[in-house]
């Protein structure tokens, strides 16, 4: 037998959820909701669909390896240099980049336990080391222990804001007072996957201070608030060294045709994005008063999904709500178990999965 890279074996493979139809055969069930993924319960935007549509008249011609349309739209957008944008297969495999081009055997990584999984495979793949910080009482990111934490081996801090699967948030000045603090040769990757659904308010506009620290990077998405997971695009800010580096790194058609054509239409369809966010600022109304009024705590939440404490074995409550056809994430996974992760829906979903946690917890 071939023998794997020793790092290989801390490593175990990715535990998909189950897609709708797999369930709805296991089960018989005539309809699945599925709150598990964070994905957006709006689905994409039409302009989207209509751009893969085009495209699929073109299937036989390599990706623009350089993203040029979607580029110089984003970098408009966004008010950066072009070459100060990366975009990966998902911004999962801008993590794998990231980690490829900064950690050699060895190198330690830092983040927030629970956080983002990704954050921990991809460094551990390099032979890198993971250090993993508990979050505060009020389940945030624990920056004072986390810097507490660097030493000369420290290479990547993996702030996920706002943090999945709490999503609680870092405000703009506690962000700014730690970046300060970080030495400049640990690179500061803020994953703002859910971006959209988290502006406003003491949410940072992280792209200000890029010109300001040169170890920062930002990472956005295309699969959540613009619905486009299926497609697998996502993006990197930083400046051009970083960029250039990972540039390095990236596979030269790593973002497809189908994946860029359909970001640039969603990126110009502001009405679907506004749409999304306030299908899901009365999502969240709807799930907290109903969380209260069933007096079960949860953590408010600046994303698209949050997290509620059921007082019962999470593989429990995931497997009765899923009899029920509703799809979550038990909280085991992220050492909370007794919580569970659910995603935001449309109104409808939501009534359902209330209408159905009732019932389980009812009945235990
Ligand atoms: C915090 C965070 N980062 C990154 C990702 C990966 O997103 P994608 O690879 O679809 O861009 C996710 C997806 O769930 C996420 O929650």
């Amino acid at each position: 037998m071939v023998k794997q890279r020793n790092a290989i074996n801390s490593l175990n493979p990715y535990i998909p959820g189950k897609p709708i139809s797999e369930v709805q055969r296991e089960l018989g069930l005539d309809r699945v909701i599925k709150l598990a993924s964070n994905e957006n319960p709006l689905g994409n935007s039409p302009a989207a669909t209509k751009a893969v549509q085009d495209w699929a008249l073109n299937m036989a011609i390599y990706p623009d390896g350089n993203s040029a349309d979607l580029r110089a739209a984003l970098s408009k957008k966004l008010g950066v240099a072009p070459d100060e944008l990366l975009f990966g297969s998902g911004t999962d495999q801008i993590l794998e980049i990231i980690a490829q081009t900064y950690i050699n055997p060895g190198d330690k990584a830092i983040m927030g336990d629970p956080s983002f999984p990704r954050y921990e495979s991809v460094v551990k793949v390099m032979d890198g080391e993971v250090v993993k910080v508990p979050l505060t009482e009020d389940y945030r990111l624990n920056l004072a222990e986390i810097l507490r934490k660097i030493d000369s081996r420290t290479k990547i801090i993996w702030l996920c804001n706002p943090n999945n699967p709490t999503g609680t948030m870092i405000p703009a000045q506690e962000q700014r007072d730690f970046i300060e603090k970080v030495p400049d040769d640990v690179l500061i990757v803020l994953d703002e996957a859910y971006y959209e659904y988290a502006i406003g308010g003491d949410y940072p506009e992280s792209i200000e201070l890029l010109d300001e620290f040169p170890n920062l990077l930002v990472l956005r998405t295309f699969s959540k608030a613009y619905g486009l997971a299926g497609l697998r695009v996502g993006y990197a800010i930083s400046n051009r060294d970083i960029i250039e580096y990972l540039n390095r790194v990236r596979g030269p058609f790593n973002t497809n045709t189908a994946a860029q054509m359909a970001a640039l239409a969603a990126l110009k369809d502001q009405d679907f994005i506004d749409k999304s966010i306030e299908n899901n600022i009365k999502g969240k109304g709807f799930l907290y008063s109903s969380f209260e009024e069933m007096g079960l705590e949860y953590i408010p939440t600046h994303a698209n999904f949050l997290m509620v404490r059921v007082n019962l074995s999470s593989t429990l409550v995931f497997k009765e709500l899923l009899k029920k056809g509703v799809i979550i994430r038990s909280g085991d996974i992220y050492g909370m178990d007794d919580w569970i992760r659910v995603t935001i829906g449309t109104e409808e979903e939501n009534e359902l999965f209330i209408r159905a946690l009732k019932e389980v917890i009812g009945d235990k």
